[in-house]
């Protein structure tokens, strides 16, 4: 068979088996591929609003949430940056400030200073506030792998987590409960939980104890769930689903005080041309919502390497990423918050280089990205 030189080895590969079974597949994944690609590159689409509302005003007349991630150092220093923060979000979530990291200097100590001062300046300017995580693998202080082990596992996680939300009680809105336990691609185990310090020495049954003790010192809270690789159509995203959706339904069926799943939705611009299947995602979400949970999209973002250098191309693809990703997931009404990671390009946890993943530019300008998001409000039926 003759293969084209420009075709990549494994699309040759595929192509062969499918000349082999009746080109079935390749004519099915080509045309999903033709419908997307003109779709994100379409020179001639438009990206735009009415009106001089802001984003929280635009999602608010949906029931909608939007907010964003964000420091305290950064609004400390930055008061051009706090400014356009407090008109665009009804919430903001503590980047890192609520992590162990920034919370646990030693094993016997708690240090709720940047903490206090992001839920202080969000009750200020009348915004929700979000934190997380209270139990996952990273953003651990350098004692932590040195400390814990079988015997004071349970006592660490239960005590934490009491210590933390009991503080911010009344104040915070919601809580990512458990980040990043289930990895597909990581994990030994049929049901994809990964092995962390928590499963290793706690057991399996360390979720359901972190939720039912953060429910214990704060019933107001909205106690989630956040995993990543929840978005794509490729065999990581479609097993990474399959095992989150298998975890929310052992959590409900043991009563587990779990009330929303949230998905992180660090979208990559150039997957998103190719293996972006709406219907896939939208009948996770519909699946995740049957079991009585709410849904937030946590860490929205849109990683812009390798797109074309030229800024007005780039943000074009950006704010399309934006406009269809959120299109699709608005379309399930269990989605109640919709928040990045980040406001603008100036303070972006990607390091990339010519990197455009936000919503306003680094000196503060609106970008077609911010149009497109404010577009998906607009577009998403009412709550
Ligand atoms: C990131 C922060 O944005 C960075 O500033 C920090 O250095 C590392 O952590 N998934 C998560 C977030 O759940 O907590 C991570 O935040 C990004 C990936």
């Amino acid at each position: 068979m003759f293969i084209p030189k420009s075709l990549s080895r494994r699309r040759a590969i595929k192509m062969t088996l499918a000349s082999l079974v009746g080109m079935t597949t390749v004519t099915t994944k080509a045309a999903y591929q033709d419908k997307q690609i003109p779709l994100l590159f379409d020179s001639k689409r438009k990206f735009q609003v009415i009106g001089q509302a802001s984003l929280k005003q635009r999602a608010a007349a949906k029931g909608i949430i939007y907010g964003a991630a964000t420091g305290r150092d950064i609004l400390v220093s930055d008061a051009e940056f706090a400014d356009i923060f407090v008109k665009d979000c009804a919430m903001l979530v503590a980047e890192n400030d609520l992590k162990w990291l920034a919370l646990r200097p030693t094993p016997n100590t708690f240090d709720f200073s940047k903490g206090d001062w992001l839920a202080k300046f969000a009750s200020k300017h009348r915004m929700l506030f979000r934190g997380t995580p209270l139990v996952w693998d990273r953003a651990l202080p350098s004692w932590f792998k040195k400390t814990i082990n079988s015997e004071n596992a349970e006592r660490l996680l239960v005590e934490h987590i009491t210590r933390v939300t009991k503080h911010y009680a009344g104040k915070i809105y919601s809580w990512d409960v458990v980040n990043e336990a289930i990895d597909v691609k990581r994990s030994q185990r049929r049901d994809g939980l990964l092995l962390t310090p928590w499963l290793r020495f706690v057991g399996e049954d360390y979720i359901d104890l972190a939720f039912r003790t953060a429910a214990a010192a704060d019933p107001q809270a909205i106690l989630v769930y956040n995993d990543r690789w929840l978005d794509y159509d490729t065999p990581r995203d479609n097993a990474q689903r399959a095992a989150v959706l298998q975890l929310l339904e052992r959590l409900k069926s043991q009563k587990t005080p779990v009330h929303a799943l949230g998905i992180q939705a660090h979208l990559r611009a150039i997957d998103s041309q190719t293996r972006f299947h709406p219907s896939k995602l939208r009948n996770f979400l519909k699946d995740v919502a049957s079991l009585g949970l709410k849904i937030f999209i946590t860490e929205l973002d849109v990683k812009d390497q390798g797109l074309p250098l030229d800024i007005a191309q780039r943000d074009r693809i950006v704010a399309a990423v934006y406009e269809d990703y959120l299109s699709t997931v608005l379309d399930e009404k269990a989605v109640i918050a919709v928040l990045t990671w980040g406001l603008s390009d100036r303070y972006t946890w990607l390091f990339q280089l010519n990197k455009r993943p936000l919503l306003y530019d680094s000196n503060f300008h609106r970008k077609s990205a911010w149009n497109a998001v404010a577009r998906a409000f607009e577009q998403a039926p009412k709550r």
